[in-house]
């Protein structure tokens, strides 16, 4: 099968005004590979490897890239894939995310307005932008109590009317916690496959709402076994924008537009 045949299709995330690929690249395995899910161990790839995933999947019709702190040196080799290969920043709608930071093997959280704003100071800094698309509490587990009783909301909510970041959201860990992030913010990162359907009522809500929603997980972070079902599942439930597949590999990620851009 020929690369240009498949086009994925794109959606509107919400009422963002942003337009993404309905499949987004997660990017967890550019730069982490300790205390993760997946069901194999794995090297970090080297830059060509990176290099040949992005403009694989840019031919493909992707322009969603989701990063993290907590993603290793993720953002920081995006940010210099970008710089060292040319490609255009404005062709690529790039997600990130604060409050989690993982340094020396082990995690850790902070929420405070400082620590936000110096968070994203650092991801405009590692991805070389002057702009942020799409900024998301990385949660903790405890959604709510980042919403009731730290500064992270509206620290995040005073830095898109500055212009760094364009829509703000929340990649939740509890149905509640989702329910409330769709009410609360602009896009919803939510859990989603045939086997995992507790945050259904916050896409739903969201669907309402017209938020954002992005899913992660669909593989169940490659423990599924039918990934072409759930992929397909996820895709047709309405409201979803876009499903974003961490992947390394070429073959998988065409697989993956293939199934998106029949549908
Ligand atoms: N904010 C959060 O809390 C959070 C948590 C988890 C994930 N995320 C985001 O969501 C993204 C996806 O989540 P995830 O990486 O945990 O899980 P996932 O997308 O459910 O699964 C990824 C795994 O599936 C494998 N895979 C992908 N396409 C495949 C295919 N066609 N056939 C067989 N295997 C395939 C990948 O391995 P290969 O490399 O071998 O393809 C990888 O190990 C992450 O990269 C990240 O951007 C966010």
């Amino acid at each position: 099968m020929k690369v240009r045949e498949i086009r994925v299709p794109k959606r509107n995330l919400g009422n963002t005004n942003i337009e993404v690929s309905c499949l987004g690249l997660g990017t967890v395995k550019f730069g982490r590979n300790q205390s993760v899910k997946y069901p194999e161990n794995f090297d970090l790839p080297n830059d060509k490897k990176i290099s040949e995933l992005v403009k694989s999947a840019e031919e493909l019709g992707f322009n969603l890239l989701d990063t993290a702190p907590a993603y290793g040196s993720s953002e920081k080799r995006i940010g210099d894939l970008f710089q060292q290969q040319k490609i255009s920043r404005h062709n690529w709608v790039i997600s990130t995310k604060v409050g989690e930071e993982f340094e020396n093997g082990k995690s850790k959280f902070d929420f405070s307005a400082t620590n936000t704003e110096l968070s994203i100071k650092r991801s405009l800094n590692r991805l070389q932008t002057d702009y942020l698309d799409i900024v998301l509490i990385h949660s903790n587990g405890f959604d709510e109590k980042v919403f009731d009783e730290t500064d992270c909301l509206p620290t995040l909510q005073r830095l898109k009317k500055e212009g760094l970041i364009r829509a703000i959201g929340v990649s939740t860990k509890t149905p509640r916690g989702a329910i409330r992030a769709a009410e609360l913010t602009d896009i919803i990162m939510v859990t989603l496959n045939p086997e995992m359907q507790a945050d259904l009522s916050a896409i739903e809500r969201a669907y309402e709402l017209n938020r954002g929603v992005l899913i992660k997980k669909v593989f169940n972070s490659g423990h599924a076994d039918l990934k072409e079902k759930n992929l397909q599942y996820a895709l047709e439930t309405p409201g979803v924008g876009s499903v974003i597949i961490g992947t390394l590999n070429l073959d998988h990620l065409q697989n993956n537009a293939n199934v998106a851009s029949q549908l």
